[in-house]
């Protein structure tokens, strides 16, 4: 049976296995030993939205592995002029031993892992983006030791993919987690709900004031995800207030970090000065995205 990741539930069994296994991976690779634990094999990887991070942290991670990616934009393709996503992912899982798949809507995401015959890893879509929050996880591990017990709050837009991941991730990793958002802006029911399950503290609210105080962890996104960009100036009129910058670090614990899954528009959801302050791990955070893929794909591959 293939596995695929669309959903942090996807990894609740083995979330904690897979970033041992990207923190061992890196290690081994910067003391320059081989990590070619998929050799000859092929990742496709598809494209309906921008991407720096994903596209290049996958490609160069497959390199590392010994096998390769090919780059697929959606406008390059016949999924662009209509092919169906059923046909996609049944011609790629013949030519492809993992396809990547950065989706417009979550809905798509799922046809396509209901038939491919390969594993399917989300790239992001606009319910979730599960990749990046098992890097932020990896990377609060590298600096805290641990994961379970931490709290870590999540403020602005409490609605989209990071948000969600978040709530999901944290809870499966034993973590309490806050999101902090205005009112229009909370995340879906269902991953409260979820995230309540793993019997860990979920808080959602619209009071910014205090919320950082006793966070390990602060962290962000951007007010505009793609897709949201027709809504964009009522979007900065609403999160006004749900800035991070320094005086809501001060109150978090004093040795906390500030993570974002980046691009970040700063002056909007964080000051540069929190973002390229002492306490901002955004830039590990950002490398971590390939360790975190490689100990994905490997553990999908098996
Ligand atoms: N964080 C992230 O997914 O970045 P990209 O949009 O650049 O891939
Ligand atoms: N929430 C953002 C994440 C970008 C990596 C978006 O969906 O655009």
């Amino acid at each position: 049976m293939k596995r695929d990741l669309i959903s942090m539930l996807d990894v609740k069994d083995d979330l904690e296995k897979i970033i041992d296994l990207a923190i061992e991976l890196k290690e081994k690779s910067k003391n320059g030993e081989s990590i070619d634990l998929l050799k000859g094999k092929t990742l496709g990887m598809i494209f309906e939205k921008s991407s720096t991070r994903t596209r290049v942290s996958f490609e160069v991670g497959m390199t590392k592995l010994g096998g390769h990616a090919i780059f697929l934009s959606k406008n390059d393709i016949q999924l662009g002029r209509g092919e169906t996503i059923e046909d996609t992912a049944l011609v790629l899982s013949r030519y492809c031993d993992l396809i990547m798949y950065r989706a417009m809507s979550n809905d798509a995401m799922k046809e396509l892992a209901k038939y491919a015959t390969v594993p399917v890893i989300s790239g992001l879509d606009d319910k979730e983006h599960p990749c990046q929050v098992i890097t932020d996880l990896m990377t609060i591990k590298e600096n805290k030791g641990k994961l379970q017990g931490l709290n870590l709050v999540y403020i602005g837009d409490g609605g989209n993919n990071m948000a969600h991941s978040y709530l999901l991730g944290c809870a499966i990793a034993g973590m309490n987690v806050k999101i902090v958002a205005p009112k229009e802006y909370w995340p879906d029911e269902y991953y409260v709900k979820e995230s309540e399950e793993f019997g860990v503290k979920v808080e959602v609210t619209d009071l910014v004031g205090a919320s950082t105080t006793n966070a390990d962890v602060v962290a962000t996104d951007t007010w505009v995800s793609m897709g949201d960009e027709m809504k964009k100036e009522k979007r900065i009129r609403d999160f006004q207030g749900y800035k991070v910058d320094k005086d809501l670090m001060s109150l978090a614990k004093s040795d906390s970090i500030f993570l974002h899954c980046l691009p970040a528009y700063y002056g909007y959801e964080v000051t540069k000065e929190v973002a390229h302050g002492k306490q901002s791990v955004i830039f590990d955070e950002a490398e971590n995205r390939m360790w975190a893929q490689i100990a994905i794909m490997v553990t999908l591959c098996k």
